[in-house]
């Protein structure tokens, strides 16, 4: 039966002489090569760009371009090319710096039949060989990839799962209260603006909303007829209330992939002067994360109404918080927070003459 003869390994015979084309192509032809033969390296490289070739048998002296400056670019276009150089007497150096080069194997001229052969074949051995190692490589590679991807998608599910897991605690325990509702939504919407507006990365914006929304999950330990006194607390009820940072912390330190977003919940109760708590930290010291909070926590607490009081105006409220900067708030945030609200205030302006209509 004839072998088709696309399954013929093809090989590129590449010669400035003649006589040794046609010689080679002779012995490779009776030991079922397909070959195409090339008369310099340049044409070479053409046809190697045309079509996919097995093996090249190529001279290392030629005019213009020399086998062993072949190698390396014809590599190039195709890096499972099996070379073999054709040697004489005078270019051996020439020849073992090809191998170096990426070349299989060299023959001495004139090469015999079998010595010709049995090296193209084991050439094409080691090239199989090759070819299966990088795409074993190419698939091992390609696979760690994917698996990383995965787990890189998995692990920011899971982040977002474990924090919509808190937020829905907060909102539920803030539904229980009229006076509460949507607080840290509000807050955490505000406190956001406030970053962006001094200018924020997005991912610190990102981090000061989720700490907006996370920020009192806390009072969840707090006795609810202490939460939801009308009027003044006593010290021992006060006591109690502060609590809400500890407990919070408590909650959420599990969640270590929050990173900052820790430091802000811990800090939002901090006083500019060192006065507030947990700890008494003072100016720089309160991450910003936590000086914004304490700015859009204290400005959403006054324009809601309480159980005890009713709810201040926006201006009544940048008024009372204006007072209090050096004390319990940084003037950057608070200048910050002050042109937030008259931007909004201008919109939901807006919003109300175009409901008029
Ligand atoms: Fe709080």
């Amino acid at each position: 039966m004839i072998k088709p003869a696309t399954s013929d390994p093809r090989v590129l015979i590449v010669d400035d002489e003649e006589c040794v084309r046609t010689a080679t192509e002779l012995v490779l032809r009776r030991a079922g090569y397909a070959v195409v033969k090339a008369d310099s390296a340049t044409t070479a490289l053409e046809l190697l760009g045309q079509g996919s070739f097995d093996l090249m048998v190529t001279d290392v002296r030629m005019p213009h371009m020399s086998g062993v400056a072949l190698v390396p670019r014809a590599l190039a276009i195709d890096e499972d090319l099996a070379i073999i150089m054709l040697s004489g007497a005078n270019d051996i150096a020439s020849a073992t710096e090809a191998m170096k080069l990426g070349a299989f194997d060299y023959l001495m001229k004139p090469a015999s039949v079998d010595n010709l052969t049995g090296t193209l074949a084991e050439a094409l051995r080691r090239r199989g060989l090759n070819r299966e190692r990088r795409r074993v490589e190419r698939l091992i590679r390609d696979e760690v990839e994917v698996r990383t991807a995965d787990l890189e998608r998995e692990k920011r599910s899971l982040r977002t799962l474990s924090v919509s897991v808190v937020e829905t605690l907060v909102n539920a325990m803030e539904a229980k209260d009229i006076f509460l509702r949507g607080h840290s939504i509000r807050v955490a919407d505000l406190a956001a603006s406030i970053g962006e507006e001094l200018g924020l990365d997005p991912d610190t914006v990102e981090n000061i909303r989720v700490a907006g929304h996370l920020h009192d999950v806390g009072k969840m330990g707090i006795r609810e007829e202490v939460l939801n006194k009308p009027g003044p607390l006593t010290t021992e009820e006060f006591a109690h209330v502060k609590e809400h940072v500890r407990i919070g912390m408590d909650i959420i330190a599990p969640l270590r992939h929050l990173g900052p977003v820790q430091d802000y919940v811990h800090d939002h109760h901090e006083n500019f002067d060192g006065s507030g708590y947990p700890r008494g930290l003072a100016g720089m010291q309160i991450s910003l994360g936590g000086r914004i909070l304490a700015a859009a926590d204290a400005f959403d607490a006054m324009t809601s109404r309480r159980a005890y009081r009713d709810s201040m105006s926006q201006e009544e409220t940048l008024a009372v918080l204006g007072s209090e900067v050096g004390t319990k708030l940084d003037e950057r945030v608070f200048e910050a927070l002050r042109r937030v609200v008259s931007r909004n205030g201008a919109l939901t302006y807006i919003a109300d003459v175009g409901n008029r209509r």
